[in-house]
């Protein structure tokens, strides 16, 4: 093999998944994610249940990426983790071993950005995968971030727009609880709504910036909604829940496009691509390919792992980062709020 071998290790912990990677030359090679179960009779994340499942699960996580890998970890070349945005406690748990593990190994750390990384995941080298060019829009849409991010380079990305209250992926979540779904419903609604009519009810869309989101109204609306039918037929949801879970994905689908259209005529840019957790959903990826034909736009949407929480997406960005000398020091601290378009 004649081309230098850059591997890089990649942490992420900024939530409820524990996950570990190692890449080279910025392809794949293990992508290991440690889902935590404990969450879902709370119906949400509960932070140190998070952190305290990160504790037990980083070392084996670690262990069986460099395994999968086929690699001696004296071989890795740098260590990429989430210094955030997410979770402080869960943020710890990573940071605080990829310090120790670059100290042991004597190697580089990367500190990276949880949201650059959603959007790095499209510069994963995969076969018949291709990448977007320079400059392109971002969906970036995951449980806690909704934003279009005008990319124009990879670490110069600007927010031109994002929600003023709740992420799409907490709509999601927070609809499938009134619905009496198990967390996280994102996932539940996709698969309901596959067997319903979209057309059934109609909810009212949020009136706010060309290119911002609200989805707290619609939740609320969708809540009462419900109550008032229930009232009347107490098995409402179960006789109806496939056209329920429909409308209330195409609401949200209606949405997300129509702030998308807002900001294609707003710049110009066609090259479209999507991020974060709720680009898992089949319909936005369906819309999506639909608007390739229909509006002339070149759309990006990352392989089904690469789209929820996942180190693979924190290895590219090391890697890019790795590329240009960007490197952190040990004094790198967990940061649990942390702009797209900061380090
Ligand atoms: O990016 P992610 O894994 O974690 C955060 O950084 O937030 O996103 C998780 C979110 C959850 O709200 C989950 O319900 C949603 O992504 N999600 C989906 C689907 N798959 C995951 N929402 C709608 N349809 C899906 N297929
Ligand atoms: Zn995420």
């Amino acid at each position: 093999m004649s081309e230098k071998s850059i591997y890089i290790l990649g942490i992420e912990s900024s939530c409820d998944d524990t996950s570990a990677s190692v890449l080279r030359n910025g392809k794949v090679l293990s992508n290991v994610v440690a889902n935590q179960e404990i969450h879902t009779a709370y119906g949400g994340v509960v932070p140190e249940l998070a952190s305290r499942a990160h504790q037990q699960n980083i070392i084996p996580v670690v262990q069986q990426a460099i395994q999968r890998a086929n690699i001696d970890k004296k071989e890795l070349k740098a260590i990429a983790f989430t210094r955030g945005p997410g979770l402080m406690g869960s943020l710890l748990v990573g940071t605080s071993f990829a310090k120790s593990l670059s100290m042991g190994l004597g190697i580089p750390l990367i500190a990276v950005n949880h949201m650059q990384a959603h959007i790095l995941a499209h510069f994963i080298d995969e076969k018949e995968q291709k990448k977007p060019p320079f400059p392109f829009l971002c969906l970036t849409i995951s449980g806690g971030h909704t934003q279009i991010v005008k990319v124009s380079n990879y670490f110069e990305m600007e927010v031109l727009g994002e929600t003023m209250d709740d992420a799409v992926g907490e709509a999601f979540d927070k609809s499938a609880k009134i619905l009496g779904l198990p967390y996280p419903g994102g996932p539940l609604i996709d698969k309901y709504a596959q067997l319903g009519n979209p057309k059934t009810y109609k909810f009212t869309k949020p009136k706010v910036g060309d290119m911002d989101f609200s989805f707290s109204g619609l939740k609320t609306g969708i809540l009462r909604f419900i109550q008032k039918n229930v009232q009347q037929n107490s098995n409402f949801i179960e006789e109806n829940l496939n056209d329920i879970c429909a409308s209330i994905q195409h609401t949200i689908v209606e949405i997300l496009m129509d702030k998308l259209k807002n900001s294609v005529k707003i710049t110009g840019i066609k090259h479209i691509a999507i991020a974060g957790g709720v680009s898992a959903n089949s319909e936005i990826r369906k819309v999506l390919k639909e608007a390739e034909k229909r509006r002339g736009w070149s759309t990006y949407i990352p392989k089904f792992e690469y789209t929820t929480d996942n180190a693979a997406m924190i290895g590219i960005t090391g890697y890019l980062a790795y590329l240009e000398n960007n490197f952190s020091n040990i004094n790198t601290s967990a940061t649990a709020r942390l702009k797209v378009d900061s380090k």
